[in-house]
């Protein structure tokens, strides 16, 4: 029976219509109350004092960036093997992105290769918790001790639920940034946060993610009395509306009781596909694995025409990812080639991501995994 599995599908029913009906019958529609109560629980889930709305990741970590003083003549590590994003960021405020290769079991980077990239001209360093399982940053950090002018801001984008021997995101870095983006675990559509247990830190962001203005639209209007702003430093625009705010209360709430439906599906793929052809990322001793994304890898050769034949049966897949380095803009503005970053390379060259989300069926997953089965085994 041929069927339709789309790549995702989020969760967000009615109830979520209602809850940005409640901010369209209030006066405010930008960051007002709706934004500070769930940073005030962002706060309470990650333990964490400081909390920030952004309107996604990017913008957030560049507000970070902005308010840690990161600009031209310094560098910032990122791995090969991740999202854009990760380095388009130091790019964005200036700076220079020196990516690392990552192991080819964990797909991550080693705080060994993290150290041997440093340089003097090192600002920060933006680990990246791929797939859902998160990086030891607090490895990272004591391999750092000697260099405490250089930032750890952690791309949490795939890790909002996920921890490591206990630790949540934040516990060991400066800030960790998340992404609310639409096909995340918890979304807003477009979003994201920054935590931090810096209180200077959060002070500038407070002020990097509006331009640079001292007082926000809700404070300036909150007394009687105008409130006049200044602006001391640059600053972008990324502060997130109480519209998409309020969808986020919700998921975050129940988030912890709905990884055991994404832990149970990306199992059932780990066993379905064990002992043939097809290559996976190895699960970290320790971590709580959020289960954002569920990659299988597959010779380079036959990657595209899997691709293909997986559409063909109405499957939905995506490419997460190809090697950032690889990209027309790095290679042309910094001549990296493929050798560069081999093994971000290849796992780049072969992966395909498969549908994983809490309302998938079953039956949907069968599918699946039968059409991985008869048609992409088989190229191997
Ligand atoms: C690893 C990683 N970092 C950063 C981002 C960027 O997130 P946003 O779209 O919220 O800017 C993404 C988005 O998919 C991502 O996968």
């Amino acid at each position: 029976m041929d069927m339709k599995v789309p790549f995702y599908r989020h969760d967000l029913d009615e109830s979520y219509a209602d809850r940005v009906g409640e901010v369209l019958a209030s006066p405010f529609l930008t960051s007002g109350g709706v934004a500070k109560a769930v940073e005030a629980q962002l706060c309470t889930f990650f333990d964490v004092p400081h909390a920030v709305l952004v309107n996604s990741w990017t913008n957030g970590t560049v507000a970070v960036l902005l308010a840690l003083g990161v600009g031209p003549g310094d560098e910032v590590i990122a791995p090969a093997m991740t999202f854009i994003a990760s380095a388009n960021v130091a790019e964005l405020v200036g700076a220079k992105p020196v990516f690392v290769d990552v192991e080819p079991d964990t797909l991550m980077p080693t705080p060994e290769t993290v150290r041997a990239a440093v340089t003097a001209n090192t600002r920060a360093v933006i680990p990246v918790h791929l797939y859902g399982q998160m990086c030891d940053v607090a490895a990272l950090r004591a391999t750092l001790a000697d260099r405490p002018d250089i930032a750890i801001v952690e791309d949490c984008a795939h890790a909002f639920e996920a921890s490591l021997d206990g630790d949540l995101p934040g516990a060991h870095s400066d800030a960790a940034v998340f992404s609310f983006y639409a096909t995340k675990n918890v979304t807003c559509g477009e979003g994201g946060a920054i935590i931090t247990r810096d209180p200077q830190l959060y002070e500038a962001v407070l002020q990097t993610r509006l331009h640079g203005m001292s007082a926000g639209a809700i404070d300036r209007f909150a007394r009687s009395k105008y409130r006049h702003w200044d602006m001391t430093r640059l600053g972008t625009k990324a502060n997130l509306p109480d519209l998409l705010a309020n969808l986020l209360p919700p998921q975050i709430a129940t988030i912890r009781d709905r990884l055991p439906l994404r832990e149970e599906r990306a199992r059932r793929y780990e066993k379905a596909f064990s002992g043939n052809a097809i290559r996976l990322a190895s699960t970290v001793p320790g971590a709580v694995h959020a289960r954002h994304l569920f990659p299988i890898h597959v010779p380079a050769s036959v990657r595209d025409d899997a691709l293909g034949a997986l559409n063909e049966r109405g499957i939905g897949t995506t490419v997460n990812f190809r090697s950032v380095p690889t990209l027309t803009y790095y290679c042309e503005k910094y001549g990296y080639g493929a050798d560069d970053f081999p093994v971000s390379h290849e796992w780049g060259a072969g992966t395909i991501s498969l549908p994983l989300y809490p309302s998938m069926t079953a039956d949907e997953q069968d599918y699946v995994i039968d059409a991985v089965h008869e048609c992409v085994v088989p190229m191997i």
